[in-house]
């Protein structure tokens, strides 16, 4: 028998757009009740975990300067509950994190809880746990709302604070384009804009969902367009007045429909299919109202290694 070999191991993991959000009154917790459609979409980070005597994160791709690399970082989070968990040192935890950015940071796309649900699925197979899915699930949940959705990918319904999910039937691939804003916005300070802007007004409710999901059964991608909703939208807008225009530029340039990511101020743009996308893209690069536009389709798997060399 060959002995282990701690290689490298690389986890590829999507970011997510909310297809509907609805949010409802803040908890006593401080979290907000959610009712939320995510999907996975083709815009990716690459965290590689490897055992090393110095442990640190290192991050590389765009973005990456206003990434933090020291325990602020969910992806270290990821790393000391995961250590915890198996009975290792979590401030000695003799791990290295290579983050390679392709989500936009600070966008509403959930880049952090990505980070952090491939840091865990990659630390389950470096350290050979044998978590389940299930319980990767449970301890994901305990880092940030986000995250056991990033495990999870493809389509599904989120309730709670966003972290119980139940997969979604989604026929066909729907094509995206995605405008990345200048600065990032940081969530907290989005749900406080909208309990600001919502005053002493509700209780809210969280909306129906049913038309939206027998959407995405059917797979038509303009029936879907009438249906995509978030109720963080006017607090991201109202932050950043900018969006307004950058909403309306997409539908000009072609788009179905356009909407905030998540908490923002990334904007995303339902489309036909993958040449409309291509056009809309190029057309909104042009506009000049964002600093960058992707091109990203939807639903993806959710976090999976994508190599594992140990000789065993
Ligand atoms: O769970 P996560 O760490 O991603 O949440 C970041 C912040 O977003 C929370 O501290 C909270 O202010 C806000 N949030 C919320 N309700 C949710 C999810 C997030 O108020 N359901």
């Amino acid at each position: 028998m060959l002995s282990v070999v701690p290689t490298p191991i690389t986890v590829r993991v999507p970011a997510k757009v909310n297809l509907h959000l609805s949010v409802g009154d803040a908890r006593p917790d401080g979290y907000h009740e959610l009712v939320t459609v995510f999907q996975a979409l083709s815009l990716t980070d690459e965290v590689t975990v490897q055992t090393a005597d110095e442990p640190g994160i290192e991050v590389h791709g765009e973005g990456a300067d206003s990434v933090p690399t020291g325990p602020s970082n969910l992806a270290w989070t990821a790393v000391r509950l995961l250590a915890e968990h198996s009975g290792r040192d979590p401030e000695e935890p003799g791990v290295r994190l290579s983050i390679r950015k392709g989500i936009p940071v600070a966008g509403g796309m959930a880049g952090g809880s990505a980070d952090a649900a491939a840091a865990l699925l990659a630390l389950n197979t470096l350290w050979r746990l044998e978590i389940g899915r299930d319980e990767l699930s449970d301890i994901a949940a305990k880092i940030g709302s986000d995250v056991p959705f990033s495990l999870q990918g493809g389509t599904a319904l989120g309730t709670g604070r966003g972290e119980r999910l139940v997969p979604v039937l989604a026929r066909h691939t729907f094509h995206w384009v995605i405008a990345l804003d200048r600065r990032g916005l940081e969530t907290p300070g989005v749900y406080g804009e909208l309990d600001r802007l919502r005053g002493d007004t509700g209780p809210h409710g969280v909306g129906e969902v049913e038309p939206l999901l027998e959407a995405l059964a059917s797979g038509d991608p303009r029936q879907l367009a009438l249906l995509l909703g978030n109720d963080l939208q006017s607090a991201a807008v109202s932050l950043r007045p900018n969006l307004r225009r950058t909403l309306r530029a997409g539908v000009e340039a072609g788009a179905l429909a356009g909407i905030v990511s998540g908490s923002g101020p990334t904007c995303a743009f339902l489309c036909t299919d993958n040449d409309a996308a291509v056009r809309v893209a190029a057309e909104l690069s042009g506009a000049g109202v964002c600093r960058t536009v992707r091109v990203a389709q939807g639903p993806v798997p959710g976090a999976r290694i994508v190599s594992d060399e140990r000789a065993d």
